[in-house]
């Protein structure tokens, strides 16, 4: 019978590290297909997240700025009547608290929920709220973005969700598909949603945004070798290997960014008991990067049951943001 355990052996326990045993179903899963990829989760390490930061500061990468010029412009209309914001990935909430600022001066029983799955920040950006905000009810939650259940903390009909940074151009359409369709399902009629996206523009700029001069990227990409070596047991893993490569890709209307060998290149998991040989030239894709038309992603999200929209772009309309609410 499944589960009983015979007496007269003796079990051993291996226990794998949750990062480890992750990775180890993404490689699987990605590193093996044609081409390979992996995803963008494994850039993350303390180094990765370092250097997102930088990156949003590099002249090159207009996206963050120009989101959060939306943000000011519209942090009123944005709020609305919410009595509880929750921001899907809040990370540090850099560019939230303007929208903080409107939801703590409008009502006493306000409160906000940043959910992240980074602990670790996800509680020094939640102290740091509380300091900041002392009318404010802040309900940390830790959770993966992709797989919530709900209920959502709040009253059905008078929750906002934010889903900022344009991260919603990272997922691949299925992903987007499935995210929508998580999210329809936790939410309420009258519930609002925010989504920041990038928008289609000339193939220079967004290679140059993703690819800029002082090499910020670059490192953040190459980094994420680095934490694949750390993460599993391998062998023949080495960042000089590659070189960091952005690309436009005009037919799915994406930034790729890939990681290409130099050289020949053996690589070999022993836990996984596999390997691969990557030709010179030859690419891991570690990140795909979505840009939209104004109305694009409006629409998908009608598809999902999300109507009544407004769409704001910075001034210059090279960033969106969508409002939408659950029908
Ligand atoms: C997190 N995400 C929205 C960023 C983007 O622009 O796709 C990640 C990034 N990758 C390279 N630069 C920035």
């Amino acid at each position: 019978m499944t589960g009983t355990e015979n007496p007269t052996t003796t079990t051993t326990t291996t226990t794998t590290d949750p990062d480890t045993a992750a990775l180890e179903s993404d490689l699987r899963e990605g590193f093996f297909a044609d081409p390979p990829t992996l995803p963008p989760r494994w850039f993350y390490d303390e180094k990765g997240s370092l250097l997102f930061d930088q990156i949003t500061r590099v002249a090159e990468y207009y996206p963050t700025r120009a989101e959060a010029e939306i943000l000011r412009a519209r942090a009123g209309d944005i709020v609305g009547a919410a009595s509880t914001v929750v921001e899907l990935g809040a990370g540090t909430c850099e560019k939230t608290r303007v929208l903080l600022d409107v939801l703590a001066a409008g009502r006493s029983d306000a409160r906000f929920v940043p959910l992240d799955i980074s602990t670790e920040m996800l509680f020094e950006t939640a102290r740091a709220l509380e300091q900041e905000y002392p009318g404010l009810r802040i309900d940390p939650v830790i959770g993966d973005i992709t797989a919530l259940e709900g209920p959502l903390p709040g009253e059905p009909g008078g929750r906002l969700v934010l889903f900022l940074g344009g991260t919603v151009g990272n997922f691949s359409e299925s992903q987007r598909d499935g995210f929508f369709r998580m999210l329809r399902g936790i939410m309420a009629p009258g519930d609002q949603l925010a989504v920041g996206f990038d928008l289609v523009k000339s193939p220079d700029r967004l290679v140059a945004a993703y690819d800029d001069a002082a090499g910020v990227t670059a490192e953040f990409n190459l980094n994420m070798l680095d934490v694949i070596a750390r993460t599993v047991d391998c062998t023949g893993l080495d960042r000089r290997d590659f070189r960091h490569e952005a690309v436009w890709n005009a037919e799915e209307s994406r930034i790729e960014m890939w990681l290409r060998a130099v050289r020949e290149v053996r690589i070999d998991f022993p836990t996984l008991g596999r390997g691969r040989t990557l030709a010179a030239g030859e690419g891991i894709r570690t990140e795909i990067a979505r840009k939209f038309e104004p109305h694009a992603l409006i629409d998908e999200l009608a598809g999902h049951g999300f109507g009544g929209q407004a769409v704001w772009t910075d001034a210059a309309g090279d960033f969106g943001l969508a409002l939408v609410v659950v029908d």
